[in-house]
């Protein structure tokens, strides 16, 4: 069953048209990547879905309901880590997850949730001399800690350092695999590959892209990169065109197994060894870059 379906999404603010007729559906227990640069639309469609704002058109479920009308119904079973928030500073950590675990019926013990969050050491702090990666866990906590079965997550590792956001990737695939259902927007590329199960790009607020993962990144013909350092190399003599870019030539390929043979070969009969020889396709970030460059 759909947790999420969106049909001709649109929203305005004044004459900033925001949000132009987008579609999308998000599966039950699979986590949902909406991507996009700045400006994009992607809060604006997120604070639509949580029923936060109301659109100027187009239909929206989520879990079956229409989010506009969901009432506390909805609220109960769906948890927020919006992208920002400034809540109860005078408050302890433990205090403020105990009064929000109380709006939902069947809340997670607060230990817990610090637990998740890397928070523990925390749980006495006033929540004001957090800091700012601190700030967002416990912001992470906050939407955990109603064990909502649809959790929105608004870029919610910006700020982290790599430790932390690694920790935040285990928190999201350990609520996947629980079967909730995650809706993340990010701006790490290398977030959504790792996390996302499907993804939607906007820009302009219109989907410019779909797919999973690895889909997007074969999207348009299937590309592959073989690269190498051209110290020592004549490229003019390579017997495919390279592309020379700080030390290294790059080929581009529709056919890898032919293209890498060929220079394998021609190295081989030249006795020349080809240091840091790689072979890839493109990365999420690269499709997404060329996907989103109109902008
Ligand atoms: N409350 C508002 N009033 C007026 N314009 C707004 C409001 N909120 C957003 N906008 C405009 O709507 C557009 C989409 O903004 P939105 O916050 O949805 O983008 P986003 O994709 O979340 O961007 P980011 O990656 O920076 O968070 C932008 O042009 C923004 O300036
Ligand atoms: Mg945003």
């Amino acid at each position: 069953m759909a947790a999420i379906v969106v049909k001709d999404l649109r929203k305005s603010y004044g004459s900033v048209a925001a949000v132009r007729g987008v579609s999308f559906t998000v599966e039950s227990g699979e986590v949902f990547g909406l991507l996009g640069p700045n400006g994009a639309g992607k809060t604006t469609i997120i604070e639509i879905l949580e029923g936060y704002r109301n659109r100027d058109s187009g239909n929206v479920l989520v879990l079956g309901l229409d989010p506009q009308h969901g009432g506390t119904a909805l609220r109960q079973r769906v948890g927020l880590v919006l992208q920002e928030t400034a809540i109860a500073p005078q408050l302890s950590v433990t205090e403020l997850l105990d009064l929000f675990g109380g709006y939902y019926p069947t809340p997670r013990p607060t230990a817990e949730v610090l637990e998740l969050a890397g928070l523990t050491e925390k749980a006495h702090a006033r929540v004001r001399t957090l800091s700012g990666g601190q700030q967002r866990r416990l912001d992470v906590a906050l939407g955990i800690v109603g064990d909502p079965e649809l959790i929105f997550l608004d870029e919610p590792t910006t700020g982290f350092d790599p430790t932390a956001r690694r920790g935040a990737w285990e928190l999201v695939r350990s609520l996947r695999s629980l079967g909730k259902t995650i809706v993340l927007t990010t701006h790490y590329m290398d977030e959504a590959q790792n996390l996302a199960d499907r993804i939607v790009v906007v820009a302009a607020g219109q989907v410019v892209a779909a797919g999973t993962p690895d889909t997007l990144r074969g999207t348009g013909e299937r590309r592959t990169f073989i690269r190498f350092a051209v110290d020592g190399i004549d490229i003019a003599a390579l017997p495919l065109k390279a592309q020379v870019h700080d030390g290294v030539a790059t080929i581009e390929t529709t056919t890898p197994t032919r293209s890498v043979n060929q220079i394998t070969s021609w190295a081989l009969e030249k006795g020349l060894e080809l240091e840091a020889l790689e072979v890839t396709r493109p990365s999420l970030e690269d499709v997404y870059l060329e996907l989103t460059s109109g902008d």
